[in-house]
């Protein structure tokens, strides 16, 4: 089946979340956050996505923007910040315009040029997927933004990569997804559609039921398997 359309997942496959706590240490009077701020960029991914799997179990659904600033506040207390009120206000701020990896308008590009639809499929609420996609300057460059704010539960429930279909009328089989949380290119692999795994950290493959039917290490070979379908 050939391929139509190239989903890509936000956070950490088209924008770099390390970026944040990147930048912040490398401003003045943040001089306490040269040391730390990989593993307060750590703590603060990995605990937005444990909240975001546990809202989705629970029911309990709040917006992305919540489960982020939920996440930061336990990564600074972890790392002997909590109560620095302006170093997580700079960090939220620095979020909202995260860097884009340096490969992304060109790949976009590229599935424009060869007729593919193109759209991000986020966990991320609407204002600030917006505001992220506006900083990178790739809005021309997507058909759509996606966000499971509207079906009100996080990734990866079906009913997210639902949202595919609906908007594009394209089968599981026709849609290339593509993300670097292995986790959702598992669970996405498990739903149907032909996925990419973007890993570039080298990470252990995850062990779940389904497996990725692509292995990358960055963006740049994402429009030569859209077309080889
Ligand atoms: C997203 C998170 C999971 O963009 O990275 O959906």
């Amino acid at each position: 089946m050939a391929i139509t359309t190239c989903i890509f997942d936000a956070y950490g496959t088209l924008f770099d979340v390390a970026a944040a706590a990147r930048e912040a240490a490398a401003e003045p009077g943040n001089e306490g956050l040269a040391e730390i701020w990989p593993g307060l960029a750590q703590d603060w991914r990995r605990k937005q996505l444990e909240y975001s799997w546990l809202r989705a179990i629970t029911g309990a659904h709040a917006d992305f923007w919540q489960v982020t600033g939920d996440g930061l506040d336990w990564a600074m207390e972890a790392a002997g910040l909590a109560g620095d009120e302006g170093l997580r206000a700079r960090l939220l701020a620095l979020y909202r315009e995260l860097s884009a990896y340096p490969e992304v308008p060109e790949v976009l590009s590229a599935l424009k040029q060869s007729g593919k639809g193109t759209a991000i499929l986020s966990n991320g609420a609407p204002g600030m997927l917006a505001d992220a996609v506006a900083s990178a300057g790739i809005g021309a460059l997507l058909d759509d933004v996606l966000s499971v704010e509207s079906v009100g539960v996080f990734k990866p429930a079906r009913k997210v990569y639902d949202l595919v279909g609906a908007r594009f009328g394209a089968a599981p089989g026709e849609v290339l997804f593509v993300s670097s949380n292995g986790w959702d290119a598992a669970a996405a692999a498990g739903y149907g559609f032909v996925t990419a795994w973007v890993n570039r950290a080298g990470a252990p493959v995850e062990r779940m039921p389904w497996r990725p039917a692509h292995m990358l290490d960055d963006l740049t070979g994402i429009p030569a398997l859209a077309e080889a379908g």
